[in-house]
């Protein structure tokens, strides 16, 4: 079949596969190719067992692939064949040299930029799909520029909101789709190229076009307002603790105002996932570039207040229970960073888990998803404590004899669970900490459970 138009992605990550598969659904008329450089990534890709979890993704990619959706390592003839190169790798926090620990590590970015100069032998738009700083085409474009001065590359900023666990209804019914380009005409050109791809789903009114640097800068300052929504609330959970007050009532009543609105205001154990620390870190790295320091301290607080929240709710586990948990067995429900998803990248989990094992608990960590992960993140851990972590698919198992249960992810599974069974087989007294607030606490009190929310008044037996 010959086809209208050649998509490649560079990068066949959680963004780069869902966003691709969905893209192929959508435009049948169109060869999408993604490509990465990790061979078992793409043959998990090419499998049955894709390598993501996410809802309603198996599906799409069982009805595009090996129509017009293709996972390979052939990245110099994807390159070559492909009329618009999305740009999808990694760009992780800098863990060395200038910036280490704030800076966005771009070496994944920029090899792509010299693969596609080594590769390409006709005009290509080149999508920015990776999170990146503020300026970031402009170094992209001077790397392009260096190659065969008779191909015209133009690079378009379209950054990606979609969340995990909910990525195949975020692509599918986005809020929004930006789009940054220069304000030239070849620019708009390119833009325009892009804006008939969304459009083949997405209504017009929901395709945004911009300035390339106001796409890039949007997409930081996206993630920086929902997280500093969710340190928002945190912040305020722990003044409700020391005054009776109630967190979800807060939530609640804030939230119905609606310039407020009532999204993002979920007490928890802190926000995890791969993006919200490194974009914060970052553009706070940007702005001290920019010698705005009170802009940088004002961003960082929200990063910060995160790490509060973490170490508030391992704090108060070993202060509740009696001021040690050295020895006594605690099961954690949930390891990934939020439900439905199997990824644990900066899950608040593997800090919770770290700082019990140094309190000296047994810790049996249960996920119905992220039980793999949370093996490889726990990895340098458990070289130092090997006998006090274990894994455990079974709830019901991972509490037996547990003194008690920490709940870290809001699977809805957890919910439906039988406490009372859970009650009588664990050690007395028996504690229950809900990191997510998910759970009937007065009905855990009822069962016999000390109960302890975040945020909210604490159910205890104890006089
Ligand atoms: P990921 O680590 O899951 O995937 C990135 C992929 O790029 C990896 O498979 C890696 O092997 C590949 N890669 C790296 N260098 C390569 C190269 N030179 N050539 C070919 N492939 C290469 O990352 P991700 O979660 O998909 O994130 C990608 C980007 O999207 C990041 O900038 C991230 O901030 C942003 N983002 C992520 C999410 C999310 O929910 N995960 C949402 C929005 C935006
Ligand atoms: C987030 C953004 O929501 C996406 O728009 C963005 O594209 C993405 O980051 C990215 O750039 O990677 P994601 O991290 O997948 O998506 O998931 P969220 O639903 O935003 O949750 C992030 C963390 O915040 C989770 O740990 C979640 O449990 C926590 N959270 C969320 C709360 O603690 N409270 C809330 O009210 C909401």
């Amino acid at each position: 079949m010959k086809f209208e138009k050649n998509i490649l992605c560079i990068g066949a990550g959680y963004v780069g596969g869902p966003t691709m598969a969905v893209i192929a659904l959508k435009c049948p008329t169109y060869r999408v190719e993604v490509v990465d450089i990790d061979q078992d990534r793409i043959d998990r890709w090419n499998s049955d067992k894709i390598p993501i979890f996410e809802p309603g993704l198996d599906k799409i990619v069982k009805e595009t692939r090996g129509r017009n959706l293709f996972f390979s390592t052939r990245i110099e003839k994807g390159i070559k064949a492909a009329d618009i190169i999305f740009v999808s790798v990694n760009t992780p926090t800098k863990t060395f040299g200038e910036g280490a620990g704030m800076a966005s590590d771009l070496q994944h970015w920029e090899k792509t930029a010299h693969k596609i100069i080594e590769s390409a032998d006709s005009d290509k738009i080149i999508v920015e799909k990776s999170t990146l700083p503020v300026r970031t085409a402009e170094a992209m474009e001077r790397i392009l520029k260096a190659g065969n001065r008779d191909i015209k590359y133009e690079v378009l900023s379209n950054p990606e909101f979609l969340a995990e666990g909910t990525a195949v209804k975020d692509l599918l019914e986005p809020d929004r789709v930006l789009i940054g380009s220069h304000q030239t005409e070849e620019g708009k050109k390119a833009a325009a190229a892009l804006v008939k791809i969304y459009a083949h789903w997405v209504p017009k009114e929901n395709i945004i076009t911009a300035n390339l640097w106001s796409a890039e800068l949007s997409k930081l300052v996206a993630n920086a307002f929902l997280a500093q929504r969710i340190s928002s609330i945190n912040a305020i959970s722990a003044l409700c603790e020391k005054t009776d007050a109630d967190v979800a009532e807060i939530s609640f009543a804030v939230g119905r105002d609606s310039r407020i609105g009532e999204k993002f205001l979920r007490p928890s154990i802190g926000f995890g996932g791969s993006c919200f620390k490194k974009d914060i870190l970052n553009l706070v790295y940007i702005a001290r570039g920019y010698s705005l320091n009170e802009v940088a301290d004002y961003w960082e607080m929200v990063v910060k207040m995160n790490e509060y929240q973490k170490s508030r709710f391992v704090q108060r586990i070993v202060r509740e229970m009696f001021n040690t948990v050295a020895g006594k067995k605690i099961a954690l429900f949930g390891f990934a960073f939020k439900a439905n998803t199997g990824d644990t990248r900066e899950s608040p989990a593997i800090f919770v888990t770290q700082k019990l094992v140094e309190e000296r608990a047994f810790v049996t960590v249960t996920d119905p998803e992220a039980l793999d992960n949370a093996r490889k993140d726990l990895e340098s851990t458990m070289q130092m404590a090997p006998d006090l972590i274990c894994f455990e698919p079974d709830p019901y198992k991972a509490a037996e004899d547990a003194h008690a249960v920490a709940l870290l992810t809001e699977w809805e599974e957890y919910r439906q669970l039988d406490f009372e069974k859970i009650y009588k087989s664990m050690k007395k007294p028996a504690f229950i900490f809900d990191g997510r607030n998910i759970l009937d606490h007065k009905k855990l009190y009822e069962t016999g459970f000390n109960v302890y929310p975040i945020g909210k008044m604490q159910y205890t037996h104890f006089d």
